[in-house]
């Protein structure tokens, strides 16, 4: 195989998207589209990615370093250039060319269409056996916009577009779908001869099918079927389209993979999910980042989990709320672990086995050993809660003071009764018990019952005060 450089047009301005954020850099599945089409050039072990900036340029820049490999075995170099001003796509491939290599082919992308797959580009790139000019080509029903393909019997001979097509060409169903492979010495030599002179006074890179014809060189096509890969982002519309096919991509992968989804076009995977066997998901489930989850765990309905571990046989009731704050920081939840409905675990939160968590209970930055227990409205921050912990309703761990954050340690088989404030840093002993209602400043003995408020007092015959009489 020839070393490929891959040139991604991303100059263009996006009038349509009507948004502040470049077309380029507005998110498929959490990523920018940009990013989707980098990955290819990965995934096809590309030796150079060239980037065609011009419209917000630097905003567009300063996101490469973000489009970390997700599948590179090789990492390709990865270069921007600019182009200014836009005047064609002929023009904005002539500004990568100097970047890209003399015996490489080239294949040349578009930012905006992010759901090609692999194998078709690895299908095109075969089509140009290493030295000719290849067409990634479709049949839409409809193929207004697109730049037609002219043929004479089977050889190619032009791609003429929407504007400059003569009513004739317009009936052409077959089009160009904006993707292209060709040896880059060619290219080069082609582009030099391309010229303005058409309806939108612009250097159309489609312009070297002809130049190409000329010069007696044969093109290629290849013609795909699943229109959705070069279907390219233009306005809100396409873009919460395409998403959907991406999501059902997903879907059907997981579901071929065995996890039963209550309905396949009620799942949103941001990121990476990775599924052991018999996982069931219900509707309206949101995964970001990276989430595993292990053999058996169900996953209740409208929970957002992010950056997450899931641990063999774990149930996660509905509305949980779960973010650890990078894939390498996981939430963990432990074996067999009861969460939610409506639990939420921040950053640094570790469930141990069979814990508990239930409603309005808030755990950030603390673990839980195996069996402890906070089953309704708690708040434990930056805590060790130990074995079999029973934290009660009511309950909060006091971890700032308004300045610094403290730590409290729960040592295992306590019971901490409903509606106690413990103000850190403070210990709680192995054993003991807080009594309800209770403030704790100091640390607590092992085995102990702790009550820290005040006594109850009756006092008999006491008067209400009453209103004065008419
Ligand atoms: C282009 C093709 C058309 C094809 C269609 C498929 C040309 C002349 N026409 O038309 O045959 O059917 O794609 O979608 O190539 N860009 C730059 N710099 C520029 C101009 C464009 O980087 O100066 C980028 C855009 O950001 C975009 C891509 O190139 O990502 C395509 O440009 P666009 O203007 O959308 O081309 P189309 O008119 O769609
Ligand atoms: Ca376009």
């Amino acid at each position: 195989m020839h070393n490929l450089d891959v040139v991604i047009l991303a100059a263009g301005k996006g009038t349509r998207m009507k948004s502040r954020l470049p077309k380029v850099l507005h998110p498929l599945a959490g990523r920018p589209l940009l990013h989707h089409v980098v990955d290819l050039a990965y995934q096809l072990q590309a030796r150079k990615v060239v980037v065609v900036t011009g419209h917000e340029a630097a905003m567009v820049e300063a996101s490469i370093p973000a489009c970390v490999p997700s599948m590179a075995s090789a990492v390709p170099d990865i270069v921007c250039i600019r182009q200014e001003p836009q005047l064609g796509t002929g023009h904005a491939v002539m500004q990568a060319l100097p970047a890209c290599g003399d015996d490489t082919m080239v294949l040349v992308l578009c930012g905006d269409v992010p759901l090609t797959l692999p194998g078709t580009l690895q299908a095109l790139l075969h089509a140009s056996q290493g030295n000719q000019l290849a067409l990634l080509t479709m049949e839409p029903l409809d193929p207004t916009g697109y730049g037609r393909i002219v043929r004479e019997g089977d050889a190619v001979r032009a791609i003429v577009e929407q504007k400059d097509a003569t009513p004739a060409q317009r009936a052409i169903r077959e089009v160009y779908c904006g993707i292209l492979a060709a040896p880059a010495q060619r290219l080069r030599s082609w582009l030099s001869r391309v010229k303005a002179d058409n309806a939108q006074r612009e250097y159309y890179l489609t312009d070297i099918v002809r130049l190409a014809v000329e010069d007696g060189f044969p093109v290629v096509t290849h013609c795909i079927a699943d229109t959705v890969q070069v279907v390219g982002v233009n306005s809100p519309a396409q873009l919460a389209e395409l998403e959907r096919a991406y999501q059902r991509r997903v879907a059907d992968a997981l579901l071929d993979n065995g996890v039963r989804l209550a309905d396949p076009a009620r799942i949103d995977v941001r990121g990476v999910l990775e599924c052991g066997q018999d996982v069931s998901i219900d509707v309206n489930c949101i995964f970001e980042g990276r989430v595993e989850l292990g053999e058996g765990v169900h996953i209740g309905a409208h929970c957002v989990l992010r950056n997450v571990v899931v641990e063999a046989g774990a149930r996660i009731h509905p509305f949980t709320h779960a973010e650890g704050s990078a894939p390498e920081e996981p939430v963990r939840i432990g074996t067999g672990a009861l969460v939610g409905p409506f639990a939420r675990l921040r950053p640094g939160a570790k469930l141990g086995a069979d814990v508990h968590v239930g409603n309005f209970v808030e755990v950030k930055n603390s673990t839980l050993a195996e069996g402890a227990k906070a089953n309704h409205l708690a708040y434990v921050g930056d805590a060790t809660v130990g074995e079999r912990v029973n934290f009660g309703a009511g309950s909060i761990t006091a971890n700032y003071d308004g300045v610094r954050k403290h730590h409290t340690h729960i040592g295992a088989d306590v019971h901490i009764g409903s509606n106690c404030v413990l103000i850190a840093p403070v210990t709680i002993g192995a054993g003991g018990t807080i009594g309800a209602g209770s403030t704790v400043t100091r640390d607590t003995p092992n085995g102990t019952l702790t009550v820290a408020r005040s006594r109850q007092v009756s006092i008999p015959g006491w008067k209400r005060p009453a209103k004065p009489g008419p």
